[in-house]
C-alpha cells in the first residue's frame, strides 16, 4: 500500500475506505446495535487498513467493532473519524463528551485522525475547536489532526492561531468538481488532501471517457479516477457495499495513466 507523509511524519495510507452507509439502512443500524459489521469485515479482508468514519455518520461502533474483532492488531490500522460540527458548536464541554463518544464506540485509545467536520461561521470559535483538538494531540490521544470542508478564508484564519497546522482538508473533489484551486491551496500550505466521494459526479458521458481510458489498461472508470486521484498525491476513500467492487477500489497499483490520460481526465 502506497503512502503519503503528514505534515508532522505519519504516514497515510493512499486509499482507505469511506464508511458512510456502512452497518445502516438509511441513518438506522441494521442489525442490532453493534451488530451487523458486513462491510467492515469485508473491507478488511479486502486489506483495506484505513478507515474513514465521523460522528455524524452514527456508525463509529459498528467500525469499531469490526476492527475489534478482526484478528489484525489495532495498531495496524489508520482510524480518522470527525467531531460533528455541522450545526455548529456547542461549546468545550460538548466537544469533550463528544470527543470521549468516539474514543469508547470505535474501542480505541487513540484516534489516527481526528478533524473538525465542517467549518461554521465564528472563527474565534473554530479556534476554541482547534485548540481542543491540538490539546488532544499533544497529548498523543490523536496522533494528527485536520479539519474537512475548509476553504480557503476559514483554513486562513485557522492557520493564523493555530499551535498545531492541520495536517489534511478533507472536501469534495470528483468528476466536475475538482476544486483544484483549493487543493493547491492545502498543497502550498503543507496540508494533505482527501477526497470524500471520488466516485461521485461521474455522468453517462465521462463514465464513457473513462471507461474509454479504462480499457487501454483492462481497468474499469472507478478504477481510473481513483488512480488519477492517487497520481497527484490525492488520498481517496471511496465506499461499496460489494465486496468485490471494494476490492477492484484497492487495485490501483499496478498501471499508470499517460499525460493524455490525465488530461482527458482533468477537463471532464
Ligand atoms: P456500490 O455500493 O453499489 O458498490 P463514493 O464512495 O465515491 O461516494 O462512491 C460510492 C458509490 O460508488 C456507491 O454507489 C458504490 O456503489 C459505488 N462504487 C464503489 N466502488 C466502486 C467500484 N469499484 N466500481 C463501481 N462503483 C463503485
Amino acid at each position: 500500500m502506497e503512502t503519503i507523509t503528514l505534515n508532522n511524519g505519519i504516514e497515510i495510507p493512499i486509499i482507505g475506505s469511506g464508511t458512510n452507509t456502512y452497518g445502516k439502512e438509511g441513518n438506522e443500524y441494521r442489525g442490532a446495535l453493534r451488530g451487523d459489521t458486513q462491510e467492515v469485515d469485508w473491507a478488511i479482508e479486502n486489506g483495506y487498513r484505513h478507515f474513514d468514519t465521523a460522528q455524524v455518520y452514527n456508525n463509529e461502533e459498528v467500525l469499531g467493532q469490526g476492527i475489534a474483532k478482526s484478528s489484525i492488531p489495532r495498531e495496524e490500522f489508520f482510524i480518522t473519524t470527525k467531531l460533528n460540527t455541522f450545526e455548529g458548536y456547542a461549546g468545550a464541554d460538548w466537544a469533550h463528551i463528544e470527543i470521549e463518544k468516539s474514543l469508547e464506540k470505535l474501542q480505541t485509545d487513540t484516534i489516527d485522525l481526528f478533524l473538525l467536520h465542517n467549518p461554521w461561521d465564528n472563527p474565534a470559535e473554530m479556534l476554541e475547536a482547534w485548540r481542543i483538538l491540538e490539546d488532544y494531540y499533544n497529548r498523543g490521544v490523536f496522533k494528527e489532526i485536520g479539519v474537512s470542508n475548509f476553504k480557503e478564508e476559514h483554513l486562513d484564519a485557522l492557520l493564523d492561531g493555530a499551535a498545531v497546522r492541520p495536517a489534511v482538508n478533507q472536501i469534495k473533489s470528483q468528476v466536475g468538481t475538482w476544486n483544484e484551486a483549493l487543493i493547491e491551496y492545502n498543497t502550498k500550505n503543507d496540508i494533505a488532501t482527501v477526497a470524500w466521494s471520488p466516485l461521485g459526479g461521474i455522468d453517462e458521458q465521462a463514465k464513457q471517457t473513462l471507461e474509454e481510458i479504462g480499457k487501454q489498461y483492462g481497468k474499469t472508470f472507478a478504477q481510473v479516477v481513483l488512480r488519477y486521484n492517487i497520481e497527484r498525491n490525492v488520498i481517496v476513500i471511496p465506499k461499496s457495499h460489494n465486496k468485490e467492487r471494494q476490492a477492484q477500489s484497492l487495485a490501483i497499483f499496478d498501471f499508470a495513466l499517460t499525460e493524455n490520460d490525465r488530461e482527458r481526465i482533468s477537463r471532464l
